[in-house]
């Protein structure tokens, strides 16, 4: 099918599209992606600013929140009815280039579809405390399974050893995040300016990531409480926590640990759950070896899931403006193959 036959878009549609992404979580909230809009694809880019050198100097968590907008792109077109399909990093010769989606003609969204595309106005990084009630086995194996996409693995941390090693492990991340001065310097810019007098519009709001306590706080500052190993391991055993593995630890593995986290978020959601995401600890190399090695893993850990029943409403965290997001499309032709 040429691109004149595939149906183009309307303003209406576009809208639908633009908002759904931009809702998806990124590495404190910089929003790293693009949109280019054409009749039978959707292309999401990587935006060349803001880079964060101290949390994410390999670009890991950047890669991820696009391949989280990926995700919710897909649930987008999915819900406006079209047939959807992504090709990660489709041309090797366009690194920036994230996603290319194949979008067709008319097919029917499943109900699970429209669920997961409703939960995406509703999910929050819920960074505070869950009510203390366990969240059914049942439940937890359906959050995994929507997080397992090609070469990634949601893989719940159970209960005993494995949430010890864990606890041990992000006090250690957390006590070493407090003390280093480079970190604590970038955090502070991304966190204190509020919506209007940040450059982009993007920032967090001023205490929109509570000074609180670890693991709730999810990012750590000079006043962050680190609470002792057994406080901690205890406070993370009332939590349901996945942990999510990939094959290979490349630019493709971290866009794909993204998409199957956000579409694990967006099932919780959709069951009524909250959650969070905690990736700084993994940033540490020692942290990283240590999970392999203590947890037996086969792959590499790319992003810890905090899921339970939320205890209280969390506001909503202020997004780009569509016309920041959308870009005119470069021509292509949408029955050329990808990857
Ligand atoms: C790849 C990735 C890594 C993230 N890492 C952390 C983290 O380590 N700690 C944390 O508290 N939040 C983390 N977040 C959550 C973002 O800060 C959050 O999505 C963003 O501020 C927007 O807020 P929202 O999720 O409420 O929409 C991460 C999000 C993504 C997509």
């Amino acid at each position: 099918m040429s691109a004149a036959e595939h149906q183009a878009w309307t303003p209406a549609e576009t809208q639908v599209l633009v908002r759904a992404m931009t809702r998806a979580p990124s590495v404190h909230n910089t929003q790293p992606w693009l949109l280019e809009v054409a009749p039978g694809a959707l292309s999401v880019r990587e935006r060349a600013e803001p880079v964060l050198p101290h949390h994410d100097p390999h670009g890991r968590d950047r890669a991820a929140s696009c391949g989280a907008a990926v995700a919710n792109l897909e649930l987008a077109a999915r819900a406006l009815g079209r047939s959807c399909a992504a090709a990660f990093l489709p041309e090797h010769g366009q690194p920036d280039l994230v996603a290319r989606l194949a979008v067709g003609g008319p097919e029917a969204p499943a109900t699970e579809e429209l669920r997961r595309f409703g939960a995406i106005t509703h999910r929050v990084s819920h960074r505070a405390p869950f009510e203390g009630v366990a969240v059914p086995g049942p439940v937890v194996r359906e959050i995994a399974g929507a997080g397992g996409a090609p070469g990634v693995e949601a893989r719940p941390v159970r209960a005993g050893r494995e949430i010890a090693v864990v606890a041990r492990l992000l006090h250690h991340a957390a006590e070493s995040f407090r003390r280093d001065s480079g970190y604590q310097r970038e955090l502070s810019l991304w966190t204190i300016r509020d919506e209007s007098s940040h450059r982009h519009g993007v920032g967090l709001a001023a205490g929109r990531i509570p000074a609180g306590s670890v693991p709730w706080a999810g990012l750590v500052r000079r006043a962050t409480e680190v609470p002792a190993r057994a406080e901690l391991a205890h406070r993370l055993s009332g939590e349901t926590l996945l942990l999510f593995v990939t094959a290979d630890d490349t630019r493709l593995d971290h866009v794909r640990a993204g998409y199957a986290l956000e579409r694990a978020w967006l099932a919780a959601v959709g069951l009524g759950l909250a959650a969070a995401v905690l990736t700084q600890p993994l940033h540490l190399e020692p942290v990283r070896s240590a999970l392999c090695e203590d947890l037996g893993l086969t792959g590499f850990p790319q992003a810890l899931l905090r899921i339970g029943y939320a205890a209280e409403v969390i506001p909503p965290a202020p997004r780009r403006a569509a016309e920041e997001v959308l870009r005119p499309a470069a021509h292509h032709d949408p029955s050329a193959p990808g990857r």
